[in-house]
């Protein structure tokens, strides 16, 4: 049912390189089916949430979603009932982390892929991901005279920010957030390789924000 859909994001995605190519969204669909074979939700629901969460992002894309992801569904030969394109439309628009201040609700299918996709943000992908971001977006690594400050709004969230204040404004964090058990599960021993991550970064460097993360 997805095959065109695959193809078509695949091509699509050949050369992405800010952590949102083809292969990001098939690991939050193998997270995704991996938490449903416990959640049980709409199977179908859950595999095309978890392709195409990142497709209306307001980061890349300004449109009109409704209209736009019916075409694609047709042009991809996918037919949904008017209650399952309603959820996956509302889903959709509503999904993200966008620096803690979304709280838009989800439906359980979203929650389940939220998780599959904040999975997908920590460990040792997620620490990749955050430095291809900060590459595409010409971030620096870190400042050692300028300390951490906290966000203060989704603008300076979409800002320039060094990638290492990336894990104190939202990957260290997502680990508590998780929506799902089995997502809760996933995120332990991702978490702790970011601790273990930044601890060397600490040693290599000298610089570190381990006395923050301890307050
Ligand atoms: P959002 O945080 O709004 O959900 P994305 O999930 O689309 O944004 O971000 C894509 C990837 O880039 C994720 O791995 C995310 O942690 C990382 N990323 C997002 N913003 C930054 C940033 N300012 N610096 C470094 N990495 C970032
Ligand atoms: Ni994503």
């Amino acid at each position: 049912m997805v095959d065109q859909l695959i193809r078509y994001l695949k091509e699509k995605y050949a050369d992405e390189s800010s952590g949102h190519d083809f292969e990001h969204r098939y690991r939050v669909y193998l997270n995704a089916i991996k938490i449903n074979e416990v959640e049980r939700e709409n199977e179908t629901l859950v595999t095309l949430l978890s392709f195409l969460h990142d497709e209306f992002d307001d980061k890349f894309y300004q449109g009109d979603v409704e209209s736009d992801l019916k075409s694609l569904l047709d042009k991809c030969n996918i037919a949904l009932s008017r209650e399952n394109f309603d959820v996956l439309l509302s889903d959709i628009t509503n999904f993200g982390f966008k620096g803690g201040f979304n709280d838009n609700p989800l439906s359980r299918v979203g929650q389940i892929v939220s998780d599959a996709d904040q999975l997908d943000a920590i460990g040792a992908i997620g620490i990749a991901r955050a430095f291809m971001y900060g590459g595409s977006t010409k971030s620096r690594m870190y400042n050692k005279d300028v300390e951490y400050q906290p966000l203060a709004s989704y603008r300076e969230y979409r800002g320039k920010r060094p990638v290492l204040w990336h894990f104190l404004d939202k990957l260290l964090l997502l680990k508590d957030k998780m929506k799902t058990q089995t997502g809760k599960q996933m995120a332990i021993d991702r978490h702790q390789f970011m601790l273990e991550f930044l601890n060397q970064f600490e040693k290599e460097s000298g610089y570190g924000f381990n006395h923050q993360l301890r307050e």
